[in-house]
């Protein structure tokens, strides 16, 4: 299979878990164990506003290198894109990076306002976690598997994961660039929710700790060059097609890349990351050629 066919195909069983997980609802005060029409729109809203899925994938084609069943990742999948566009909605608030464009469209709160901005993004953390437990439940025979995985994601969303890192880049905003920090904020913001879904995917496949040590390797580099070049597009990219605001992290004080090193050493750092990236996937072989095109194809991306 060639590699657009592979991307659209995990892109196509994405969509269609989140649709099947979160349809909309009509009925603004529904009966028990229903979301209301209202809350279900405004997480509908950021969830499919377009991103580009990278989390989800990963742990698709992790899985699917690794001989696990894809039919048993698709929910987790999609969980963790729930989990990631919440972390979108609640960065973008006023009280963080305040930005107004996000995916192409207006921020979450600026169509719905602060308060069910929040309440969006919250539904969003929650549900990803019922619909995590749902699906661990439905598999009995690797009911530890999917336990592993639930707590891989928790844990690295979480606060000393994902939110550990947004919470020091708040608190790191006007404050003399320093490596140490910079690199933290880096490893957590965002490279423990891009290394989160090759481990699930590990836990539900059964991978081994050799395996497990690789995956954690190629997340970590992944991760990191991911929120340089990230750093570099908010310098140097067209918010246009990126569907989101440039110039902002100089505008806010945001410790960054470019802030502490410059542009050209930044854009160095990230092609060295993504070639270790690369070099970390050597003990897959030829199963790991997905992975190889996908960090290509994000390597060279321009939104
Ligand atoms: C944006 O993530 C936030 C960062 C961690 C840099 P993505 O660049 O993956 O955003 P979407 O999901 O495509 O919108
Ligand atoms: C965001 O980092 C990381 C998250 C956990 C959402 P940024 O604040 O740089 O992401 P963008 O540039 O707003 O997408
Ligand atoms: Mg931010
Ligand atoms: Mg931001
Ligand atoms: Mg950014």
């Amino acid at each position: 299979m060639e590699y657009n066919e592979a991307y659209s195909r995990y892109v196509g069983m994405i969509e269609e878990t989140i649709g099947t997980l979160l349809p909309q609802t009509a009925v603004e005060c529904p009966a028990d164990g229903e979301i209301p029409a209202y809350l279900c729109e405004t997480m509908r809203y950021s969830l499919l506003a377009g991103g580009k899925r990278v989390r989800p994938v990963l742990l698709l084609a992790a899985c699917e290198m690794l001989g696990g069943a894809l039919e048993q990742a698709r929910v987790p999948a999609a969980a963790l894109e729930m989990i990631h566009t919440y972390s979108l909605i609640h960065d973008d608030l006023p009280g963080m990076d305040d930005d107004d464009y996000r995916r192409g469209r207006l921020t979450n709160h600026k169509v719905y306002g602060v308060g069910h901005a929040i309440l969006a993004g919250d539904g969003l953390l929650n549900y990803a976690y019922e619909c995590l437990m749902k699906n661990a439940l439905a598999y009995p025979q690797n009911l530890m598997g999917h336990v592993r995985a639930a707590d891989v994601i928790a844990r690295r969303a979480g606060v000393s994961g994902m939110i550990a890192g947004q919470s020091i880049d708040l608190l790191s905003e006007h404050m003399e660039p320093e490596a140490q920090r910079l690199c933290y904020i880096h490893a957590h913001k965002t490279a423990d929710l891009l290394t989160a879904p090759l481990l699930a995917a590990g836990c539900i496949a059964g991978a081994d700790g050799a395996q497990m040590e690789a995956l954690s390797r190629f997340g970590a580099c992944v991760g990191l060059a991911f929120q340089i070049d990230d750093d570099l597009l908010d310098v140097e990219g067209d918010a246009q097609e990126m569907g989101k605001q440039t110039g902002m992290d100089a505008q806010r004080g945001k410790m960054t890349w470019p802030a502490l090193f410059g542009v050209a050493q930044s854009r160095a750092r990230s092609q060295e990351l993504w070639s270790q990236a690369e070099d970390a996937l050597g003990s897959f072989g030829e199963r790991a050629w997905f992975l190889h095109a996908f960090a290509e194809t994000l390597r060279n991306r321009k939104k």
